[in-house]
């Protein structure tokens, strides 16, 4: 499954693309992806042996060279557990820092979005970001997603230094398919 754009092609990912997502995951951004850190270049590659086979879990790779800049991925969800449409899906996206402000996030997620509408029988896209990702929230609002909530205390993703959970204040935010244009 690939999916192109005017300068990105989105598809799964390699073993021999190993490197290039060391080069982002071996410090993540934000604490959402704590757990996804890598300590090594084998752990990239163990990493990516786990991805392959997963048609929603995307390399965002520069058209001109082939350089994966980041991920973006997305499971189907019910309503409830004996829902059986699964029509349900909340994308996650990061890109190596390097390459943020070029307007590369936008362009992958809008087509990733336009692909779960119209190819994955996706009738409702959410995301969660924390209250101080700015450039997370910027990306929502341009994909057209309205605010839906903030949770107060969500989740914990890290630990305080003595210790105890520190929880973030997670924004939610939701398009439907009737609203994407
Ligand atoms: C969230 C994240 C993916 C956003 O990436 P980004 O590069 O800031 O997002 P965009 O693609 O929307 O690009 C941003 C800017 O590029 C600018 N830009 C520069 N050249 C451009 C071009 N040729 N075309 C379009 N935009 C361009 C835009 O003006 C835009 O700024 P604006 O929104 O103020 O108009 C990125 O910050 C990231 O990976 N963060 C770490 C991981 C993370 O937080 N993930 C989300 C967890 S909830």
């Amino acid at each position: 499954m690939t999916i192109e754009t005017e300068r990105l092609v989105l598809r799964p990912f390699t073993e021999a693309d190993a490197e290039d997502v060391f080069e982002y995951l071996h410090e993540p951004a934000v604490n959402c992806f704590a757990c996804m850190k890598l300590e090594s270049l084998e752990a990239a590659r163990n990493e990516l042996k786990q991805r392959q086979g997963d048609e929603l879990y995307l390399a965002i790779t520069l058209r001109e060279s082939g350089k994966v800049i980041g991920e973006i991925f997305a499971h189907p969800e019910g309503n409830d557990p004996e829902d059986e449409k699964m029509d349900t899906f909340s994308p996650c996206w990061m890109l190596n820092l390097y390459y943020t402000g070029k307007g590369y996030a936008y362009e992958a997620a809008h087509a990733y979005f336009d692909y779960l509408f119209h190819e994955k029988g996706a009738r409702r896209i959410y995301a969660y970001t924390e209250d101080y990702n700015l450039p997370s929230q910027r990306l929502c609002e341009k994909l057209g997603m309205r605010r839906e909530g903030l949770f107060m205390e969500f989740v914990s993703f890290i630990n305080n230094p003595d210790g105890t959970p520190r929880y973030e204040n997670t924004m939610e935010y939701a398009i439907l398919k009737k609203e994407w244009r």
